[in-house]
């Protein structure tokens, strides 16, 4: 593997997942593979779960980690070509990625969507700049329209926590009061289409994802039909994709509730986080034994790990 930006970047995901699992069962066994090597991380976002457990997943490796959260402490970057810098901006990409290249043998990016221009998020104008001019490989830690590190853990954790050989899986919309990327989601869609599961996703009319990323898949509009025999419920917010970044709809009955729960086969409730508390899943749910979002976040460290061995293996 050279880069990873994009679950389109998996070959077998079964070989992946199997990765994970034994990295997690022995997580310092590889210390020397990534010896002398270092991992750079910038941020253009916030973040938690990506920054510490990717951080984390280089350290198992004996990597060195470097972190910069760029859009506070480094110089505003320019990413058009040929454009007099006469602005804000102080820095072009071209200059910018090819130096932290100097310093760092992978570049991982973490930078959200506008939400207003459809055109520069679809192309990942910021992921797509690094991976021009970069010359080392370079992990996306969510980019405008993909998440595939999240995707990893998410598909992790359904294989861990699976007690029928194929389960229903259900990416369930729910309300948020804030217009959220579709990274997450997509990402979502595009790695349980590769594995193993009976995949329905259930939200409001006029919500559609990118009907690209969810071609052939099973889509209703109807929650609890959705939820019917279920085995595991992956609730998660996204804006608007069609009337682009727009909250169109707030309607508190697509929470996730207690009630809800119970048109499942005893689902395990999931959300990649952080999580709204009784916007998007009510309490009862999310401090239920249902709940796994926890042991989900903690498989982000060897979903990690598993894609830093397999970029530092491609560069042995
Ligand atoms: N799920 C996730 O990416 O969390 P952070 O935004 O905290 O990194």
């Amino acid at each position: 593997m050279k880069h990873f930006t994009s679950v389109d970047d998996i070959q077998d995901i079964n070989e992946l997942i199997a990765l994970a699992k034994n990295i997690k069962q022995a997580p310092f066994a590889n210390k020397k593979k990534g010896e002398n090597k270092t991992l750079g991380l910038l941020f253009f976002n916030p973040s938690l779960r990506t920054r510490l457990s990717t951080q984390k997943a280089a350290l198992n490796l004996g990597m060195d980690a470097i972190v910069m959260n760029l859009n506070t402490e480094g110089w505003a970057l320019e990413f058009e070509d040929g454009v007099v810098m006469d602005g804000n901006k102080a820095e072009h990409i071209k200059e910018a990625a090819q130096v932290v290249s100097q310093y760092c043998d992978i570049i991982a990016v973490r930078s959200f969507p506008t939400l207003t221009d459809k055109q520069k998020d679809e192309e990942e104008q910021v992921i797509s700049a690094f991976k021009k001019y970069a010359s080392v490989p370079v992990i996306s830690l969510e980019g405008a329209t993909e998440h595939p590190l999240q995707a990893v853990a998410d598909a992790l954790t359904i294989e861990e926590y699976k007690t029928v050989k194929r389960p229903k899986v259900v990416l369930t919309w729910a309300p948020h009061p804030k217009a959220l990327p579709h990274a997450v989601p997509n990402s979502f869609v595009k790695v349980m289409k590769k594995a193993d599961v009976d995949f329905v996703i259930t939200h409001p009319e006029g919500y559609e994802l990118n009907p690209e990323f969810t071609k052939g898949v099973t889509i209703t509009h109807n929650q609890d039909e959705a939820f019917a025999g279920a085995d595991f419920i992956y609730a998660k917010n996204w804006s608007n994709y069609m009337d682009y970044g727009q909250i169109t709809c707030k309607d508190p009955s697509w929470t996730v509730t207690a009630n809800k729960m119970k048109l499942t086969n005893n689902a395990k409730f999931m959300h990649c986080l952080p999580v709204r508390r009784n916007m998007i899943v009510t309490d009862e749910v999310l401090d239920s034994e249902t709940s796994i979002v926890i042991a989900q976040a903690n498989n982000r460290t060897y979903a990690a790990q598993a894609i830093l061995t397999k970029i530092l293996e491609h560069g042995e």
